[in-house]
């Protein structure tokens, strides 16, 4: 079959991660005798420093046109990268809350689980990491806080910022039902995270997850204040299936969730909407530190590649074979720097993407 690809390389890392997830899809190509035309656009600081803006509107077509996105990274150095002088809507951070949004990626699925061979690095106790796990974060992607009105005002005299949080039930209902629908292909457990002690929004959260789960009787749900859960993920990690969640916290839970697997180099995600387009790149930033020096690890790209494969193009068993060469390769004992351990080989991250590619 033939399929239409959007790669967004983006910013640090993201150009050298992107070509090893594309060299994979080449070999997948080969074996299963499919072709992937790519079209590559820009977006981020790279369309800044280009076109002036994050996101063109032609790029934003391209991608919308095409059958999935893979992104590699986008935004720079916070400090000093002259991308952070211009006002926030013009920032690369922006270019990807916009094209979430216009794309209708309302779900955001970020795994986090531990792989065996790399429990080493989790940053875990090892009696906790010993009992390994395997999350799912479902985190609602194009409302709460981070598309909410906001402003700054002079109030009284002084300068006062205004952030609002809004959901209404159609929106919470939707991430639910996907919440609901993947916990059923896994451990069939889904948490709900929300702040109901406290929030509006978190109380009608709550309400409509549990009208959802009643449709679901065959997937236990419960409910979790989320500062509670920041504190589960890190000495109960093995509780959690999926977990449900809105924008922010999401953001949040995920970066915690991430960084005790010990592997942020090793994570995929995948946001989708109510079709099939989907948008797929790593947990991880940018990397401006280590850009360019291919030492960067390129595995979450090439998971995120498996999972375009397996949500946006319905080819699982590709997807696995994906996944598979990866679990090949980590066995066989190689490593890139951020998973580096004594006894085991040290290669680069395009030496990594070749011998992914080898073995599919
Ligand atoms: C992420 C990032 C983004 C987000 C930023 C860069 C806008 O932190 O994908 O988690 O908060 O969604
Ligand atoms: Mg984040």
């Amino acid at each position: 079959m033939e399929f239409n690809i959007t790669l967004i390389p983006g910013d640090g890392i993201g150009p050298e991660i992107v070509r090893e997830a594309v060299k994979v899809l080449k070999a997948v190509g080969k074996k299963y005798g499919h072709s992937f035309n790519s079209k590559e656009v820009d977006m981020g600081g790279c369309s800044i420093d280009k076109y002036g803006v994050p996101l063109t509107e032609e790029a934003l077509n391209t991608a919308a046109n095409s059958d999935a996105v893979l992104l590699g990274a986008v935004g720079g150095n916070v400090g000093n990268s002259p991308w952070y002088q211009l006002p926030p809507d013009k920032r690369p951070e922006a270019a990807l809350l916009r094209i979430r949004k216009e794309l209708g990626l309302f779900a955001n699925l970020r795994p986090a689980l531990l792989y065996e061979e790399l429990a080493g690095a989790s940053p875990l106790r090892k009696d906790i990491a010993d009992k390994g796990f395997d999350m799912l974060i479902m985190r609602e992607l194009t409302g709460g806080l981070y598309f909410g009105k906001r402003y700054t005002e002079e109030v009284n005299g002084k300068l006062t910022a205004v952030d609002t949080l809004t959901y209404n039930e159609d929106e919470i209902r939707r991430i639910a039902i996907k919440a609901f629908e993947a916990a059923r292909k896994r451990k069939k457990h889904v948490t709900g995270v929300d702040k109901a002690n406290v929030l509006d929004s978190s109380r009608l959260w709550r309400k409509v997850v549990h009208e959802v789960a009643a449709d679901y009787p065959d997937v236990v749900c419960d409910d979790m204040l989320v500062d509670n859960c920041a504190m589960q993920i890190a000495v109960n990690p093995g509780f959690f299936d999926v977990v449900l969640t809105e924008n922010m916290f999401g953001d949040i839970l995920s970066d915690e969730a991430a960084a005790v697997t010990g592997s942020l180099g090793m994570l995929p995600s995948a946001s989708l909407g109510e079709g099939k387009l989907g948008l797929y790149e790593p947990s991880h930033g940018s990397a401006p530190d280590i850009a360019g020096k291919n030492v960067a690890n390129p595995i979450a790209t090439i998971l995120s590649a498996a999972l375009l494969l397996r949500y946006s193009l319905d080819l699982d068993e590709e997807a696995k074979a994906v996944e598979e060469a990866v679990k090949k390769v980590l066995k066989e004992g190689f490593r890139t720097g951020d998973i580096m351990s004594e006894g085991m080989k040290k290669v680069s991250c395009s030496e990594m993407g070749d011998l992914i590619y080898e073995r599919i």
